[in-house]
């Protein structure tokens, strides 16, 4: 079932989410949603519906405000979980589930404590199960590239006989080279008599480096059509294949795939910065597609060459992308209804009227401060609104701090806490640390800093900084984003911030006992 349609499937808010501290609660897991469904994804994987009570209100959330692209729920293949997955997406136009076990030799036995005729029974248990449930079904053996071939035929040809729609042969541990993928993929599709039922699609992660150019050959020799994804490569230790690279190679390079594709390109860069944003995953300048410096040139003859043209030097078009060359959008004098429609050009959704005002309040106060206001400066100050329903136990109010040289600096924070206002005073290394000091003083979370970043958003020292904090407390990772001009401001915010998530991971799991 080769076509010239290659199928774009975005696991962002699934694999993506696993990647330590990259977890969002469902409000943030919509917006990405709808900025995936204006990208023209073709199936979005929501998450894994068994897994938490959180995750299953994402799926529920996403399926039925997602109307132009499948949503898809994991599920490991037994009866409960895919249950579970059905249940979720029960509103959604269409649906999918994708229902996974382990194949590989070294999985089946350490970690399944499985024979191999027992995965084999129930790999093809739980596609008939599904497959009652809901028509459009996804098969993956996990460790797939690692399992034995003539084992992972059998299984594969079983379950695309009770009805699995698409086959996914993941890389899960990121361990392929391109040629020997591309050629497994080939392999199992020659050998497997009714292969032709089934679309393949490929899943690699980045361990190596090489999990774009793996799910590019698993296309090109291998046959496949469809490649799994993630916006900025996210997801576990290095990642998944990068959506915005695979895309854009399959694009550029048509001469070589001659593949069409549903995606609209231009939504690249907003989604990747949403996510970046949300996350607290900071894009590395030299990332190809969305990094700041993915389209600049530096040096004189480069500059030279694109002056006279274009294509000396760039083989794509920045605007193609969404790079919009940090467009001035608004100021000051702006009103509520340009900033409303703004937002809208973004593809920011504020559920009700009171987020909008209450997002605009803060525009305000930002342009006041600064007297222009980028995209990239909307972006954040959505990313920074709460819009969620989760508890927001701590939030700021004001800092002030002293420094001077040779001076040990000395910060005051005011800040609320279950609405009560607390002051809090410490001294630090420097601003910013004494300012997470004087918040430490009195919330006592003893939470462990694994991650501190700062981030100009827009370029320049007129920018907001965009902090990132990622902290560690009895095993859970959370990362928390504060933006302000100030970035002693945007430090404490940041703290703020992961300090609530960590408050609702805490509860989420008390929750689920
Ligand atoms: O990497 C992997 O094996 C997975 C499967 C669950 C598809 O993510
Ligand atoms: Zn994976």
């Amino acid at each position: 079932m080769a076509t010239d349609k290659l199928i774009i499937f975005d696991t962002t808010l699934r694999d993506g989410e696993q990647s330590p501290g990259a977890s969002m609660n469902k409000d943030e897991k919509l917006r990405i949603a709808r900025q995936l469904e204006r990208l023209k994804v073709d199936v979005i994987e929501a998450g894994f519906a068994a897994s938490s009570n959180g995750d299953f209100d994402a799926i529920q959330l996403i399926a039925s405000h997602i109307k132009d692209a499948t949503i898809c729920s994991l599920s490991r293949a037994n009866d409960r979980d895919i249950s579970r997955a059905a249940e979720a997406l029960k509103g959604a136009n269409s649906a999918r589930i994708h229902t996974f076990i382990a194949t590989s030799a070294l999985h089946m036995e350490k970690k399944l404590r499985m024979t191999p005729d027992e995965v084999f029974e129930q790999a093809k248990q739980s596609v008939r199960f599904a497959r009652n449930l809901v028509g459009d079904i996804e098969f993956s053996p996990e460790d797939g590239y690692r399992s034995d071939m003539d084992f992972l035929c059998r299984v594969l040809e079983a379950v695309i006989k009770e009805g699995a729609t698409t086959i996914n042969v993941p890389d899960t541990v990121g361990y392929a080279v391109p040629e020997l993928y591309g050629n497994f993929i080939k392999t199992l599709r020659e050998r497997i008599p009714n292969s032709d039922k089934a679309i393949w699609s490929v899943h690699c992660h980045n361990d190596l480096g090489m999990a774009v150019a793996n799910s590019l050959a698993g296309v090109k020799i291998g046959g496949a059509r469809q490649v799994e994804c993630t916006i900025n490569g996210l997801g576990e230790r290095a990642g998944n294949c990068s959506l915005e690279e695979v895309v854009m190679a399959v694009r550029t390079r048509k001469d070589y795939f001659g593949l069409t594709m549903n995606i609209d390109p231009i939504h690249i860069v907003a989604a990747s910065r949403m996510v970046s944003q949300t996350t607290g995953f900071v894009v590395q300048p030299n990332k190809a597609v969305v990094g700041a410096n993915a389209f600049a040139h530096a040096s004189g003859i480069h500059q030279d060459g694109v002056l006279k043209a274009r294509d000396t030097y760039e083989i794509m078009r920045a605007e193609d992308v969404g790079w919009s060359a940090n467009k001035i959008v608004l100021g000051k004098l702006s009103g509520r209804n340009a900033f409303k429609q703004r937002l809208q050009d973004l593809g920011v959704q504020l559920e009700s009227e009171s987020e909008i005002n209450a997002a605009f309040a803060r525009f305000k106060e930002l342009a006041d401060r600064k007297s222009d206001i980028f995209d990239e400066d909307i972006l954040a100050l959505v990313s920074d609104e709460s819009v969620s329903d989760e508890i927001e136990q701590y939030a700021f109010v004001s800092l002030s701090q002293h420094s001077e040289t040779g001076e040990r600096p000395q910060a005051s924070i005011v800040f609320t806490a279950n609405g009560k206002e607390f002051k809090g005073s410490s001294d630090g290394n420097g601003p910013v640390d004494a300012s997470l000091k004087a918040i430490e003083s009195h919330v006592k979370s003893g939470a462990e800093m694994v991650l501190y970043s700062v981030n100009a958003i827009s370029g320049s020292t007129e920018s907001q900084g965009e902090v990132t904090v990622r902290l560690q407390n009895s095993g859970r990772v959370v990362n928390g984003v504060g933006s302000d001009p100030d970035i002693v401001v945007a430090s404490a915010k940041a703290y703020l911030s992961a300090l609530n998530k960590l408050q609702n991971k805490a509860d989420r799991v008390a929750a689920q006992g």
